[in-house]
């Protein structure tokens, strides 16, 4: 099996160097192409993957094709594509807004997965939502489940409404989560705290709460119970939050990026 990544970018990057850690294929399995002189000199140096100039050298080769341009970029690559790719290949796209249907109409493909990956895949604690056509086989999903997993989790999702709604939560979550982190640092900073000690202060009460969330079934509400008791600071903090409606206005975010990603969709496609 040969698995193409096409754009070394932020993204294309991560998973090429993802899959290459984690030795789910041998470096000549591995194809990574990029248009920039500069990006495929530095990665031919790397030897962690075959690296391509052209799509004409690398695309007929491939078995799966990792897509991670730019969507802006879509359209001009799939035309160049088409008279280069195969029924038989599957296309794994993770790019914002570009549809399974799009994908295949533009290249007369069937074999299409849409995947939604986030930033903490760089430091393979990321999660991927991900949909297929139904001409994927269960294998061959398989296949790419284990090429996403190498950047952190994956949840596999039934349409592309969905991966739209995962875009609201866990593609554009972890900007929510440094929002309130650069929320209590300016707290410390403003109580007196060094930049330093803000952000140890902050960035381990993050990881500890987040490793205790992950370490059983307790809901978030639970546990505050359990750091929450009456009339103490906490309390404090959590009824402040409560009256400012701060809950609500959490969601109100998630829909929002929700329905930009619906719109964004559109306007690709
Ligand atoms: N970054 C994120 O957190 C994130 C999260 C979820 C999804 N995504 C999706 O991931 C995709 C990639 O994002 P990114 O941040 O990794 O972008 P990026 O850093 O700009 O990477 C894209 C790379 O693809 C190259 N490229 C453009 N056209 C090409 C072509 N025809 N053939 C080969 N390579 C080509 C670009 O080269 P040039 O620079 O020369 O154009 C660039 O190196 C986007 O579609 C985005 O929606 C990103």
């Amino acid at each position: 099996m040969k698995v193409l990544v096409i754009g070394a970018g932020n993204m294309g990057l991560t998973y090429a160097e993802a899959i290459s850690k984690s030795e789910l294929l041998q470096n000549n399995q591995l194809m990574i192409l990029d248009t920039d002189a500069e990006k495929i000199k530095q990665l031919r140096k790397q030897k962690n993957f075959e690296v391509f100039d052209s799509l004409k050298s690398c695309v007929p080769k491939a078995d799966i094709i990792f897509v991670a341009v730019k969507p802006y970029h879509s359209e001009d690559l799939f035309a160049e594509m088409k008279s280069m790719v195969n029924a038989e290949q599957v296309f794994v796209s993770i790019m914002a807004g570009v549809s399974i249907k799009f994908m295949q109409e533009s290249m007369g493909v069937t074999k299409v997965v849409r995947a939604m990956p986030n930033l903490p895949a760089q430091v393979g604690k990321g999660v991927t939502s991900y949909t297929a056509s139904e001409e994927v086989s269960r294998l061959e999903l398989l296949t790419v489940e284990n090429l996403l997993n190498t950047t952190g989790k994956t949840v596999r999702l039934d349409t592309e409404n969905d991966i739209d709604a995962s875009t609201g939560i866990s593609g554009s979550g972890p900007a929510y989560i440094f929002y309130f982190m650069q929320s209590m640092i300016e707290a410390a900073l403003k109580m007196g705290f060094s930049e330093h000690d803000s952000k140890v202060l902050v960035g381990q009460t993050f990881e500890g709460a987040v490793e205790l969330f992950n370490s059983n079934n307790l809901s978030p509400n639970s546990w505050m119970d359990r750091v929450a008791s009456k009339g103490g600071t906490t309390r404090a903090a959590l009824d402040s939050m409560e009256d400012n409606n701060v809950k609500e206005m959490i969601k109100e975010a998630a829909y929002a990026a929700f329905n930009r990603a619906v719109e964004l969709g559109k306007e690709t496609v």
